[in-house]
Order: structure tokens, then C-alpha cells, then sequence
């Protein structure tokens, strides 16, 4: 689905990411973990071609094609969808029209499917009416990303921290949801979904089951294996004393 070479990247001329290299197949769920800095959303926006965030080297591939220098908007419609950290107030867009529009749909006028869409997250009717996220809580931030990459429906799914700030009940809906858009409820042979959530306490993971976990120190991937063991260190030892137990286990192999 995905495979990151040696990529470098810099945003306002300052090195964010360095020779990075990270692969996920199809189906495959991973979770990024790392200290504050250290250049997780740097890497997602990246992904998504973002022009503020300039690749400097290296080469990203997206279902075989290379898209290191493709539009935004082209990486979008090959299947890439993304729920912000910080995602912005749009003022002059409803709610309801942006699941519209996530669907591909431009009539302003809210469908019954969406309503169903939003009933699904918890949101009453009179939320579709709101502006984008204007005056929104910080949880009904989270429901409100995760309800637009529903609509979208993409093939590569993208959370930046969609479990920081989100009280217990609405964690379990909000993992219930990605495990819906990340094909965890079907048999792993035929998911055809990837993922790559980025998360600080690991939350998520209570709620949605993942194959890799990887640890990101100084915008490089120092560490990666399986999520049950690295998620345990980070949380007992924190980040380098996690890079350095994988050092170690490398250098025994
Ligand atoms: N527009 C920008 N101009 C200058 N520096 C930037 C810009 N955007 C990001 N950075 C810097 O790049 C580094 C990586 O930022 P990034 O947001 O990727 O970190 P992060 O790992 O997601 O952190 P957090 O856990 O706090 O969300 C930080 O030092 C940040 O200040
Ligand atoms: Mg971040």
C-alpha cells in the first residue's frame, strides 16, 4: 500500500524528517508513538503532499505509483484520507455539506444518509448545521474527523492523535469506527484497508487491535516491532530506553 525510501523533508528550510524509511501492505494497521516534536504529523502531512512540507530526498509510493511530487488533491483521489491533529474552523462550510462532499457529493442540502452517517457518531441532526468544527469540543473534534473519513471511505487512513482528549464512552465509539474503516472486524485476508494512527498513551490500541507499533525519535523511525512489546517499554521506560532495548535485540541478531 505504502512504502516510504529514505525520505527527507523539510518545512520553512528546517530538516523535519530524516532518511526515513517505513512500509505498510495492505490491511496492515501500525501506530507511530514519539515524543512531542519528533516529526509524527510532519510525516503524515508529508504523505499527503502537503506544500508547506518540501521533500528534500527520497521517494514516496502509493499503491505501486510513485507520488513523491503529486498534488495534494491527486494523492486524495488515489485513496489517502487523513483525520488532522489541529483541524481547522472552516467558516461558510456545514458540517452536513462537508460529509457530503467527502462522499463526492456537492449538493449543499443534507441527505438521509449522511443524518444516518451522523447518528452513527453520535451527533444529532442540528450538529450537520453547525460550521466545520466551529465552536466544537475537543471530542466532538475527534467524532467529527472520524465521521468525514467515514463519508470518504479511503483505502489509506491517516489519524493524527485521534485519542487524545476523548472521554471514556466516546473512545469506545471513536474505536469502533476505525476498526470499521481499517477492515479490523473482517478476516485479514481480506482487508483491503491500511492504517497508520499516531497515539501518545496508546489508548487506541485498547479499542482497535493493530499488526506493528513503531517509536519516531528526531524525525527518524528508531525502533519498530511488534506493538503489544513496544507499547509496554514506551509506557514502562519511555521512548530511548525502548530504542535502546531494539538496538540491543538487533545487535544480538
Ligand atoms: N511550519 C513550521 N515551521 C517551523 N517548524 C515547524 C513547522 N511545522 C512543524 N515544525 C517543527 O517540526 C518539528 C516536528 O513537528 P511535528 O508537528 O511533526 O511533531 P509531532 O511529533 O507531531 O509532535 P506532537 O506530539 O507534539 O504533536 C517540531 O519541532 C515543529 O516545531
Ligand atoms: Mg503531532
Amino acid at each position: 500500500m505504502l512504502e516510504i525510501k529514505a525520505l527527507n523533508l523539510e518545512v520553512d528550510g528546517r530538516p523535519v524528517l530524516k532518511d526515513l524509511n517505513l512500509t505498510i501492505e495492505a490491511g496492515e494497521s501500525h501506530v507511530l508513538l514519539g515524543p512531542n516534536g519528533s516529526g509524527k504529523t510532519s510525516l503524515l502531512l508529508g504523505i499527503l503532499g502537503f506544500p508547506k512540507y518540501k521533500v528534500t530526498g527520497g521517494s514516496i509510493i502509493f499503491k505501486g505509483e510513485d507520488i513523491t511530487h503529486l498534488s495534494t488533491a491527486k494523492r486524495v483521489k488515489l485513496g489517502m484520507g487523513i483525520a488532522f491533529q489541529h483541524p481547522p474552523v472552516i467558516r461558510g462550510i456545514k458540517l452536513g455539506e462537508m460529509v457530503n462532499l467527502c462522499k463526492g457529493d456537492t449538493s449543499q442540502q443534507v441527505t438521509q444518509e449522511t443524518r444516518t452517517l451522523a447518528k452513527k457518531l453520535h451527533f444529532s441532526d442540528e450538529f450537520l448545521e453547525r460550521d466545520v468544527n466551529a465552536g466544537f469540543s475537543g471530542g466532538e473534534i475527534k467524532r467529527s474527523e472520524i465521521m468525514q473519513l467515514m463519508a470518504q471511505d479511503p483505502d489509506f487512513v491517516m489519524l493524527d492523535e485521534p485519542d487524545s482528549g476523548v472521554d471514556i464512552e466516546n473512545m469506545e465509539l471513536i474505536g469502533d469506527m476505525i476498526g470499521e474503516l481499517l477492515h479490523r472486524r473482517i478476516r485479514p485476508s481480506k482487508r483491503t484497508a491500511s492504517g497508520l494512527i499516531i497515539t501518545h498513551l496508546a489508548t487506541i490500541t485498547d479499542y482497535v487491535e493493530v499488526d506493528w507499533a513503531h517509536v519516531m525519535l528526531n524525525g527518524m523511525i528508531a525502533c519498530s516491532g511488534n506493538p503489544d512489546r513496544i507499547i509496554s517499554e514506551v509506557m514502562k521506560g519511555g521512548y530511548e530506553k525502548c530504542v535502546r532495548e531494539c538496538q540491543e535485540t538487533m545487535d544480538r541478531i
